[in-house]
């Protein structure tokens, strides 16, 4: 049984994680097509899918939506019970739900969520979508109601923030600044922490110094709400940490973002967890496997310089017809095995059981089909 196929059927968590526009969105939907038709009760996150591939998954709207069945299996040959439930994160409005979930009481809930300063910055809080990613992962979880959970991450370099966003949200509620913004308003003070300066600079430059009364009740507001976010992050990392959690890195043959492959695996290690299986998409196929790559473009001169020598138009006409694709199909056999070369490399570099190779399909993968074909690549056959 393949990695990946041993992932759908029986991980509970899988995420998804790799550098800008790899795939990892489209790893997700497919894995999570692969575990419905295994029979599982999937739930998938997805961040910022395409227009038409949230479409196809019934994310019209922001709720949660459950695909249904005939949709997924329009042949009827997947294995029953299986569920396919597609979410989307909405950062600005899940933090309201975040803010709701951890009010001790309605009159707080209302404190923040009616605060200028809050309603300002509720959208571009540092960390949140990687925030509520895991806020989203640990309520299913909690549910019960799904066997496999596979979730996608933001486009960022810094998308493995997630792996320590309940950390830093509690670092903010800690911080030097926090405090400050508790006392009462004295003499003017000091913003000191970084992300908070920029969101407290910007804010001021939109709504003016008022602002600043705004931001001591904002965090006034938060005041008791810490411990419910301290245990919410420990149940995080536990869950992240548990051996049924696993991690799948997306990555493409190219250059730079092999070497983003290799700072999320190190990034992964960091934090004590490993990566389970590396996906490299869009993989140029190798037309002229074993070729000299040399020797065909010597081959696509000679046959050009004898057209050229033969009498007529007509056969120099072929000759360099045929000199033209034997001079592409040099070029094809020197991306692959540039390619093949940079994947080797990248198994090694992030000590990945493996590299799985999607290759690089005609058509964007925005529909149940092309998930599926992609899913089958893989996952391998179910048996
Ligand atoms: N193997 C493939 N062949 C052709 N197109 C693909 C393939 N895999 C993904 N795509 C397309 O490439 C685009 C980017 O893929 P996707 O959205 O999954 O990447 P992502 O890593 O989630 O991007 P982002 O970092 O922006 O979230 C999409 O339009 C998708 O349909
Ligand atoms: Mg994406």
């Amino acid at each position: 049984m393949s990695t990946l196929r041993a992932l759908v059927t029986d991980a509970h968590v899988v995420v998804c994680c790799g550098t800008g526009g790899v795939g990892k969105t489209t790893s997700a939907a497919a894995l999570a097509l692969e575990g419905a038709r295994a029979g599982r009760r999937v739930a998938v996150i997805t961040i910022d899918p395409a227009r038409r591939l949230a479409d196809t998954l019934g994310l019209g709207g922001s709720a949660d939506a459950e695909v249904p069945r005939d949709r997924w299996d329009p042949d009827g040959d997947a294995a029953p019970g299986g569920r396919l439930t597609a979410l989307m994160l909405d950062p600005a409005a899940t933090f309201d739900g975040l803010v709701e979930r951890y009010s001790a009481d309605a009159e707080q809930r209302d404190r923040i969520l009616e605060n200028r300063f809050y309603r300002s910055i509720a959208g571009a809080l540092s960390g949140t979508q990687e925030y509520m990613a895991m806020e989203r992962l640990h309520e299913l979880h909690e549910s019960g109601a799904f066997d496999l959970i596979v979730v996608d991450t933001p486009p960022s370099r810094h998308a493995l923030d997630f792996l320590d966003a309940p950390a830093r949200l509690i670092r903010l509620l800690d911080n030097r600044v926090f405090r400050v913004m508790m006392l009462p308003a004295r003499r003017g003070f000091r913003v000191a922490s970084g992300a908070l300066q920029l969101f407290v600079r910007q804010v001021g430059r939109v709504i003016g110094t008022a602002v600043i009364d705004d931001i001591i009740a904002f965090f006034r507001a938060f005041e008791g709400m810490e411990q419910g976010f301290r245990d919410r992050a420990d149940a995080v990392r536990t869950l992240l940490a548990a051996p049924d959690t696993t991690f799948v890195l997306v990555t493409s043959p190219r250059r730079d973002s092999i070497d983003e492959a290799v700072f999320f695996a190190d990034r992964i290690a960091d934090h004590g967890l490993r990566v389970d299986a590396l996906v490299a998409n869009r993989v140029h196929p190798d037309f002229a496997p074993g070729a000299d790559v040399e020797r065909l473009r010597g081959l696509a001169t000679a046959v050009r310089d004898a057209g050229a020598a033969e009498p007529g138009p007509d056969a120099d006409a072929a000759a360099r017809r045929t000199a033209d694709r034997l001079a592409t199909l040099a070029d094809l056999a020197e991306v692959a095995a540039r390619e093949r070369e940079a994947l080797d490399r990248v198994a090694e570099r992030t000590r990945a059981p493996g590299v799985v190779v999607v290759p690089l399909l005609a058509r964007d993968v925005h529909d149940l089909d092309a998930l599926r074909a992609v899913g089958q690549v893989l996952t391998g056959p179910a048996n």
